[in-house]
């Protein structure tokens, strides 16, 4: 594990002011190191951006030789879709601009088939602003081996969701890490502020589920059916939005994964400085229990808290992801609460899920098993 620290301090002092991932000798035009994203069973796709236009082209395989390529158009947005793959599987890619290699030998693994029912995750959120705690997670997170993949609770760029913010708030300190594994958002109201969320909309590539837009979505992993709610978005009985989560919990039971989980922004339950939010109780929470949902992840609260079962649903909130933190306590609906900096890794284990909070220097602050 090493210190992002200096590096970016580096970088900021001779005035880099997108932190792009390799500044180039010459005429060539910086790259923002290359990421995974939207890992299927059967498919990834690989994002990077350079600021001048520039061709592309992903080269992948089972091993560094690779076998398949695919090219990427003159632009500075390239998105390059890596398709007929098996499942649960390691591959490499490389990635040239220009002509040249910028990204080489880098591993991820597709995604589990629904028979598969072990893997771990990480959730986290509120990070997205260059603090010094927001790069200690960065380190956490890095040092964390054997993840499939992340989800992001919201506030993924602080304050306003703005392009030029991704690089230093967020690609450039989790690029070790992104490279290999796909990490989901979901939108907070920081990522919502301007222009209808364009830079995240632009900069995560994510499952579409045949609606036209990314701002809501799911995803299967493994046993999992993961749910990506927008709460910036209208998400109230009747809406477009609630409709999809009611038909995503209702397909994923009909296909007998063992677990649906939604994950947000806004949480229904909070002793924080938010607070509850009311209309995610009055919309949201009624449809898990209905579908008896057994845990959900959120943000916004810059803490962690646990609740008890409330009808049986058990609801983290995660968003201590860097952002300063916000005061919270216990009592109430919350069985568990810390004023910490941190992220959550959870084990999937067939009908279990046993999760741990862990904070910024890597010391487990709360540890908690859910039992479908
Ligand atoms: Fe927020």
């Amino acid at each position: 594990m090493r210190s992002r620290t200096h590096a970016t301090i580096a970088a900021l002092v001779v005035g880099i002011a997108l932190a792009f991932g390799t500044g180039a000798p010459g005429c060539e035009t910086p790259v923002r190191i290359p990421y995974v994203q939207n890992v299927q069973t059967d498919s990834a796709v690989i994002v990077w951006k350079t600021r001048d236009d520039s061709t592309g082209e992903v080269s992948w395989g089972p091993t560094t030789t690779y076998g398949s390529s695919a090219a990427s158009p003159r632009g500075k947005r390239h998105e390059v879709p890596l398709t007929g793959l098996l499942p649960d599987t390691q591959y490499f890619y490389e990635v040239k601009v220009d002509g040249r290699v910028v990204s080489g030998g880098v591993p991820f693994r597709t995604a589990k088939t629904s028979a598969q029912n072990q893997f771990d995750f990480i959730v986290f959120g509120d990070s997205g602003q260059w603090t010094p705690w927001m790069l200690q997670i960065a380190d956490q997170l890095e040092g964390q081996q054997g993840v499939d993949l992340i989800v992001h609770t919201g506030d993924v760029i602080y304050p306003d969701g703005d392009e030029d913010k991704y690089d230093l708030h967020c690609f450039s300190q989790y690029k070790d890490f992104l490279k290999s594994v796909p990490m989901y958002p979901c939108i907070g109201n920081h990522d919502d502020k301007k222009r209808d969320a364009e830079a995240y909309l632009e900069n995560w590539s994510l499952p579409l589920n045949n609606l036209g837009t990314e701002r809501y979505y799911s995803f299967d992993w493994g046993n999992v059916r993961f749910i990506s709610i927008n709460t910036e978005d209208n998400y109230e009985a009747g809406s477009p939005q609630y409709t999809f989560i009611d038909n995503a919990i209702t397909t994923a039971r009909a296909a007998g994964l063992d677990w649906v989980i939604p994950f947000f922004h806004k949480p229904p339950f909070s002793n924080g400085r938010h607070g509850d939010n009311d209309t995610v109780k009055r919309h949201l929470v009624p449809l898990f229990e209905q579908h008896q949902i057994k845990l959900v992840f959120a943000g916004h609260e810059h803490n962690y808290q646990r609740t008890n079962e409330i009808n049986g649903v058990t609801y983290i909130v995660t968003g201590g992801g860097g952002q300063l933190l916000y005061p919270v306590s216990g009592g109430g609906n919350i069985a568990e609460s810390k004023f910490a900096w941190h992220f959550v890794r959870a084990s999937v284990n067939g009908t279990q899920i046993t999760f741990e909070a862990i904070n910024n220097t890597g010391a487990v602050i709360d540890t908690h098993t859910i039992t479908k």
